[in-house]
């Protein structure tokens, strides 16, 4: 398992134990600890509800997809370190990333 820090609106930062051993998406892991992603796509790089910026370990995540970029491209308010939740499989690399949802208020 690794440890996955998720920082809330009002700062504060919540520390999640994710296993990488499921297969399982940052986006599925998020949805199953009950943060609000509606995820309409399913995965599949083309709703961006799954937007997360990271704030810490961005050098840990596997490369941008030209499908995960084209998405991010067309909205308004990407940040440099805005990533797709869906795009990211959870893997022993990740370990300590700390990320914030893109569209929580
Ligand atoms: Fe739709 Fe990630 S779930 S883009």
């Amino acid at each position: 398992n690794i440890t996955v820090h998720v920082q809330h609106p009002d700062g504060s930062r919540v520390a999640l134990e994710a296993p990488t051993d499921m297969g399982l998406s940052l986006m599925e892991y998020l949805k199953a600890c009950e943060y609000d992603i509606l995820a309409t796509c399913g995965g599949m790089a083309l709703c961006a509800t799954c937007c997360v910026d990271v704030l810490e370990g961005e050098d840990k995540l596997n490369e941008m997809s030209d499908d995960e970029y084209a998405m991010l491209d067309t909205l308004p308010d990407v940040l440099p370190n805005s990533r797709l939740a869906c795009q990211l499989q959870l893997n022993p690399a990740m370990d300590g990333l700390v990320v914030k949802l893109h569209h929580a208020e």
